[in-house]
Parts: structure tokens; C-alpha cells; sequence
């Protein structure tokens, strides 16, 4: 057991950034519904801190923190800002509904190449405009954090005078990132006990820590600095983040549960919400988590060996470290059926957590009942996918009321496609390189748009040949990218509601400005993937 953890508390803080480091992940931008849903979900995981988005950034990211710090109670709400008045003010703005829960997170950049290339700012500068930043901030709330950016690559005694300083300017918490994902576990634990030793009343502060995982190593890192003093841990759902992502909330949290034995540190963290989590984010952000994903993916609890299955048999624990109901798994329960009324359907799913207005409400209903007179078998994941897509769906612009297409090895496939524009009924036909292509051209002709596909991926919902499939696409409009998904039993189908939620999601954005474009590579090529399932 490390010796410098005997005074200091046992409790580790989650704080998630899936809403703004999750959000820079190139494709997983979501709009103010999206990022509420989301926020309240991380409200019933019982995370500790919130960072809901970057204020200054767009009115966008605005209002999104603006929403959550007035909605959703019990999380402490952050708003990022550089050490800029102009941000710090935005910030104090956007999280003053939470009140005494609001937090400034500000940040400023400390390794020598962020000082030469980036900021062309000597040391005393950076250590008077960190000062400044925490200054300002105090004089709005209670509750300032400071980040050194790329703490991980700054001298370590430079690193211990800006934390230093910042401390004396009133910063409540102190969080060390690995910004580039650049360190490893056991230089980044003696970094942290590094800090512990060195910067005088650290130790009345809360140390965090912001990996991430360009090496592979978010979550070994973020549990290196606890095991050393940090309490603090940043982290997203599904390890969502810029580029390869950060911390996963999902693996450190159970890492830390799991093995109590060694870490012996708790979290708050209602772990049977994660599943939930991922699936929401997944679903919202249309970013597919990995089937061998750990803790959340869908092979995660499941065993194919005759041998492991007959441990299994004998006693879970043989092959199974965790129980999938620690996480929220329950896939499968037979919940309802064809005959289930609308009431016990409503009530099913307050079960799960889910508001749904009257509307939303009715909508979900048509949609499981279409579903149960396909499939005979509803789990309680088909559930959270129908209503999961009620809910994000913008008021629909066209409806899909009719699909047929003809394919084959000796035919030119081709689509019919009718659409409904309120009173409106539209009707077309194209050929294409396959069904999905001749779908989606098709509803491309009767739009009057041409959407360029950048990605597209299948996954099954539930086990069985009659299973949903949901497809998540990503398509270019002009300068717009837009996310949709859709499910069905039938793929083509699938495929063709997912893209006319994109061309309606587009349609209704339109009218909203252009997101501020943030700070991205492009990516060298896109991955155009796709998993056939039996039906096709
Ligand atoms: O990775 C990083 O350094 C950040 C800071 C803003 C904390 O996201
Ligand atoms: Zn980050």
C-alpha cells in the first residue's frame, strides 16, 4: 500500500467530460436535446462533476451548459475557459443556474513546446495569466479549477510553480492532463507524488487527473495517479474524446470496484446505470462502441468456449469478474409483447428510467408494436433503441411510408421510395450499386439533396437471427457532417430511415447557425464499414 495515501480520504471523484472532451470527437457532435439526455443520465450514474461544454466556443455550447446547470440537479456543473476574461465571464454565465454547484474550469497551456510554438509566452507569463485566470474566476464562484495543459510533457518544477501559484489564487482543484497521451503509468503515478511533495498546501486541494489515450494507457495512467494521491479522475463515457479518447468512466470505475482488494477507494458512481450510459451515448453521438469493448461492449459478458461455458455453469465466478447487473446488463429479459398494453408499456419504461412526453410517448408505442409484430422475442435493449431514436429524432420533415427494393446477384438493384411531407405524398425510384445505395439515392431524388455518405456501420441489437439491426451513418451535407441512426429488423430499411434522419436532422439544422468549426485534423480517410446480417 502506498504510504503517502494514509491522510487522505478513500473517495475518489468521477468528473465526466463526455459533453465537452467526448464532444470534441470528430463525428460525435450533439445538439442541446441530445446533451440534456445525456446530462440527466450521468445525473442518475451519480458522477461527481459535470463539465457540460466550453461556453465561449459557440452559442451552442452556450446554451447546452447554460441548460444542464438549470435542469439537472445533484452533479456539480463545469464550464471550460481559457485564462481569457471574455471566457471566464461566458462560463460564470452559463453555469449560474446550478448556483453553489457551478464550477470554472480554466486552462492554460505549460510544456515548453505549448510556451514556444502555441502561446510564444515565457514562464512568468504563463504563471501571471494562470494567476489572473483562477483570480477572475474566483470572483465568480466558489468552485475554480485549474489545468495546466499538457502538464505530462512541462518540466515537473515549473509544473509545481504554476500549481503553486494558482493554489494561492483561490483554485479549489488542480487537475494534471495528460493532453497528448504521452505518459506512462509509473512516471505519471511519481509525477502526481512528485506534486504532492513539492507544492506547498496541495494537499487542500483536489488533485485530478485528464488522460488520454493515444497509447492505449487513459485508464492505467488515471489509476497510477490515484494509487499517489490524485482524487480526482476525468473521464467519458465509452472513452469518447478527442482523437483516441479519454479515460474511459466505464473501465476505471469498475477497475476501482472490482479491485477493491488493492486500490481499497470508493466511488459514487451508481454502477448499474453504466450499461445505460453507453447505450445512450452511443446512440446519440452515433459512435458504435466495440463488441470486445471492455465492461460495455457487447462480447463483454459473453462466452463462446465449451469450457468457459461450463464453468459458468458450475459457478459464474469462475470466468466472470464482474456480474453484468453490477453494470446494468439485463439483456436477457423477455419484457413485453404484442398484447402488452400501452400501459404496462409506459410503466415499463419509467422502469428504465425514461420520461417521454405524451407525444414521444405514443410514438414509442406504434414503434414497438410494428417491432412485436416482426419479432416475437422484445428485449429490454429493443426498448431502449425504439425509444432512444423517439426521442432524439427531430420533428421528421419526410416520413418513410413506403420501401421496396429489388436486388439480387443478376440484377441491377433498385429502390422505390415513397415519402410523406405532411400532406405531401413523394415518389421515386433510382438504381445504385447495391440496395442501401439505391435507397439512398432514391430519397436523395425526392429531396432534392445530394448527401455524401462518410460512414457507415451495422450492429445488432439483441442476440438472434430476427434481431434489430441499427445502422449508424455519418453524412456530409455542404459543410455540414450530421449523425443519424435508425433500427429495424430489415437492414435496407434500417439504412434508409437512418438517412432520412440525417436529411432531417440536416433540413431542421439549417435553420440553426453553422457550428463554430473546432480545432481538427481532418481525418486521412474515411472507413466505410459494413456487417452484414442474415437477413440482407
Ligand atoms: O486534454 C486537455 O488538456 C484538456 C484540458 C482542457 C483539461 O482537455
Ligand atoms: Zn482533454
Amino acid at each position: 500500500m502506498n504510504a503517502k495515501r494514509k491522510n487522505i480520504a478513500d473517495r475518489v471523484k468521477i468528473f465526466d467530460t463526455t459533453l465537452r472532451d467526448g464532444e470534441q470527437c470528430p463525428g460525435a457532435s450533439m445538439g442541446l436535446r441530445e446533451k440534456l439526455e445525456v446530462a440527466r443520465q450521468l445525473a442518475r450514474l451519480k458522477v461527481d462533476i459535470i463539465e457540460a461544454g466550453f461556453p465561449i466556443a459557440s452559442p451552442g455550447d452556450f446554451e447546452a451548459v447554460h441548460a444542464v446547470a438549470r435542469e439537472v440537479k445533484g452533479p456539480i456543473i463545469a464550464g471550460l475557459a481559457r485564462c481569457l476574461e471574455k471566457d471566464i465571464e461566458r462560463a460564470a454565465e452559463a453555469v449560474a443556474p446550478a448556483g453553489t454547484r457551478g464550477r470554472i474550469h480554466v486552462f492554460l497551456a505549460t510544456s515548453a513546446i505549448h510556451r514556444q510554438f502555441k502561446l510564444r509566452k515565457a514562464k512568468e507569463e504563463i504563471v501571471k495569466q494562470a494567476v489572473a485566470g483562477v483570480t477572475m474566476a474566483r470572483q465568480h464562484v466558489k468552485d475554480v479549477q485549474f489545468s495546466p495543459e499538457d502538464a505530462s510533457r512541462t518540466e515537473p518544477e515549473f509544473l509545481a510553480d504554476v500549481c503553486q501559484a494558482v493554489i494561492e489564487a483561490g483554485a479549489t482543484t488542480v487537475n494534471i492532463p495528460d493532453t497528448v497521451g504521452y505518459a506512462v503509468p509509473e512516471q505519471f503515478g511519481d509525477l502526481i507524488a512528485y506534486l504532492r511533495d513539492n507544492v506547498p498546501g496541495i494537499d487542500n486541494v483536489t488533485i485530478h487527473v485528464h488522460c488520454h489515450n493515444d497509447l492505449g494507457l487513459a485508464v492505467a495512467n488515471s489509476l497510477a495517479a490515484v494509487r499517489n494521491g490524485a482524487r480526482g479522475i476525468e473521464c467519458t463515457i465509452n472513452g469518447l474524446g478527442e482523437r483516441a479518447g479519454n479515460c474511459s468512466l466505464e473501465e476505471v470505475v469498475m477497475a476501482m470496484r472490482t479491485r477493491n482488494d488493492f486500490y481499497g477507494l470508493q466511488t459514487g458512481v451508481e454502477t448499474r446505470e453504466i450499461f445505460r450510459a453507453s447505450r445512450l451515448v452511443s446512440q446519440l453521438t452515433g459512435m458504435v462502441v466495440q463488441r470486445n469493448k471492455a465492461v460495455v461492449g457487447a462480447n463483454a459478458f459473453a462466452h463462446e468456449s465449451g469450457i468457459h461455458q461450463d464453468g459458468m455453469l458450475k459457478h459464474s465466478t469462475t470466468y466472470e469478474i464482474m456480474q453484468p447487473e453490477d453494470v446494468g446488463i439485463s439483456g436477457t429479459e423477455l419484457v413485453l409483447g404484442k398484447h402488452s398494453g400501452r400501459h404496462a408499456f409506459t410503466n415499463h419504461l419509467h422502469k428504465l428510467g425514461f420520461r417521454l412526453s405524451a407525444t414521444e410517448s405514443a410514438a414509442a408505442y406504434d414503434a414497438f408494436i410494428a417491432l412485436a409484430d416482426k419479432k416475437k422475442t422484445i428485449y429490454d435493449d429493443d426498448l431502449v433503441a425504439i425509444v432512444q431514436q423517439q426521442m432524439t429524432e427531430p420533428p421528421p420533415v419526410y416520413t418513410l411510408d413506403y420501401l421496396h427494393v429489388s436486388t439480387g446477384s443478376d440484377t441491377v438493384p433498385t429502390a422505390t421510395v415513397r415519402l410523406q411531407k405532411q400532406d405531401e405524398v413523394l415518389q421515386d425510384a433510382a438504381c445504385g450499386d447495391g440496395p442501401v445505395d439505391a435507397a439512398l439515392k432514391t430519397i436523395d431524388r425526392i429531396c432534392g439533396i445530394q448527401g455524401k455518405l462518410l460512414d457507415f456501420s451495422l450492429q445488432s441489437i439483441t442476440q438472434g437471427k430476427d434481431a434489430l439491426g441499427e445502422v449508424s451513418l455519418r453524412v456530409e451535407f455542404g459543410r455540414r457532417v450530421v449523425n443519424g441512426k435508425a433500427s429495424s429488423t430489415d437492414i435496407v430499411e434500417a439504412a434508409a430511415r437512418a438517412y432520412l434522419n440525417c436529411v432531417n436532422r440536416h433540413l431542421v439544422d439549417q435553420n440553426d447557425p453553422a457550428p463554430t468549426p473546432k480545432t481538427r485534423r481532418a481525418r486521412p480517410k474515411t472507413t466505410k464499414r459494413s456487417t452484414r446480417k442474415k437477413r440482407s
